[in-house]
C-alpha cells in the first residue's frame, strides 16, 4: 500500500492551501502533508480539503505534518513559508526574513525527504531558490522556483483583456528574474500561432509589458493585507504536476543557472522541460540585443541580492 505519490508543502497560508487543494481536487497524489507552525488551521484546512476531495470523489488525503519528522519521503515538496508581501513593501524587503525562514526549512526537507523535488514559492522568489538550493545541497535540477508559470499567466490574462478575444489561446513568454525587471517576451508571445506584434501596436505592446512587470504589486494594492494567490498556486500545482506525471513539458521557471545564457551561480527564471527529475532540460532561446540587455539586467538585481546574502555571511554557518 501507500506506493502512491506524496506531496509535502511548508506553509498553509493562502498560497500553500491554494495549491493543497488544487492537487486535491485534480487527484494528482496519493497524500498532501501540509506544515505550519498554526498547527490547528493547518489540521483544520486538511480535514476541510480531504472532505472536499471526498466530494469530488478524488483519492487524495490531505494531512498535516506536527513537526518537519512527519514530512517524510515526499516526492515533492513545496515551500511557500515566508513573510508576505504587504502593501509598500518590495518583494527584496523579504530577504532576510524569508532567507533564514527557507535556510530552516530546507534542512528539514534535506533530512526528511531527501528525495524530494523542491519547488520555491517564497519571495523574493529567485534570492529564495537560490538559498534553498545552496542549503539543501541538492543537485541544481531538484531545486525549482515558480515565478515564470505566473508571470506568463498574468501577461496572457491581459493580452486577452486588451485584444477582447483569443482566451484560452494565448502563449505569453516571461524569462528572467521575478521582480520589476522581469522580462516580458512580446516576440516569442502568440494567440493561436500569432505573433502578437501582428496583433497589437508597439505602444498597446509596451502597455501590456509594463502592466505584468507589476501585476503582482497590482493585486497587493487591492488585496491591502497581503499578495495574490489563485494563479500563484495553480501555476505552482502546475508545476508538481508536471513532476509527478512526468509530463516534460516546457514552463518558464527559476533554476541555477551554471553557463547557460552566459551566467553562472545566479538563479533566473527561463524555459525549463520538467519531469519526474525536476528541470531535466534548460532551454536556451535566442535573444535579440534588447531582449539580452534586460536579461542582464534582471540577472544583476538577483545578484545584487545573493550579494547581500553575503554580506552577511548568510552562508558561512554550514
Ligand atoms: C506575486 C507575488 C506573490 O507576484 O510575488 O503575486
Amino acid at each position: 500500500m501507500n506506493q502512491g505519490k506524496r506531496v509535502g508543502i511548508i506553509g498553509a497560508g493562502n498560497v500553500g492551501a491554494t495549491v493543497a487543494y488544487s492537487l486535491a481536487m485534480l487527484g494528482s497524489c496519493h497524500e498532501i502533508i501540509l506544515r505550519d507552525n498554526k498547527l490547528d488551521v493547518a489540521k483544520g484546512k486538511a480535514l476541510d480539503m480531504s472532505q472536499a476531495a471526498s466530494a469530488v470523489r478524488s483519492h487524495t488525503v490531505v494531512r498535516v505534518a506536527e513537526t518537519m519528522e512527519d514530512l517524510l519521503d515526499c516526492d515533492v515538496v513545496v515551500i511557500t513559508a515566508g513573510s508576505p508581501r504587504l502593501p509598500g513593501m518590495s518583494r527584496d524587503d523579504l530577504l532576510m526574513i524569508n532567507a533564514n525562514i527557507t535556510k530552516d526549512v530546507i534542512k528539514g526537507v534535506a533530512k526528511y525527504s531527501p528525495n524530494a523535488i523542491v519547488v520555491m514559492v517564497s519571495n523574493p522568489l529567485d534570492a529564495m531558490t537560490y538559498v534553498a538550493l545552496k542549503e539543501s545541497g541538492f543537485d541544481r535540477s531538484r531545486v525549482l522556483g515558480m515565478a515564470g508559470i505566473l508571470d506568463s499567466s498574468r501577461m496572457a490574462a491581459f493580452i486577452q483583456e486588451k485584444l477582447g478575444y483569443g482566451g484560452g489561446q494565448i502563449r505569453a513568454s516571461v524569462m528572467g528574474g521575478h521582480g520589476d525587471d522581469m522580462v516580458p517576451l512580446p516576440r516569442y508571445s502568440t494567440v493561436a500561432g500569432v505573433p502578437l506584434t501582428d496583433l497589437l501596436s508597439e505602444k498597446e505592446i509596451a502597455e501590456i509589458v509594463e502592466r505584468t512587470k507589476h501585476g503582482g504589486a497590482e493585486i497587493v494594492a487591492h488585496l491591502k493585507t497581503g499578495s495574490a494567490y489563485y494563479a500563484p498556486a495553480k501555476s505552482t500545482a502546475i508545476m508538481v504536476e508536471a513532476i509527478l506525471k512526468d509530463t516534460k513539458q516546457i514552463h518558464p521557471c527559476a533554476v541555477y543557472l551554471d553557463g547557460e545564457y552566459g551566467y553562472e551561480d545566479v538563479v533566473s527564471g527561463v524555459p525549463v522541460m520538467i519531469g519526474a527529475n525536476g528541470a531535466e532540460k534548460i532551454i536556451e532561446v535566442t535573444l535579440n540585443d534588447a531582449e539580452k540587455a534586460m536579461f542582464k539586467n534582471s540577472c544583476n538585481s538577483v545578484q545584487q541580492l545573493i550579494n547581500t546574502l553575503n554580506k552577511n555571511k548568510f552562508f558561512e554557518d554550514k
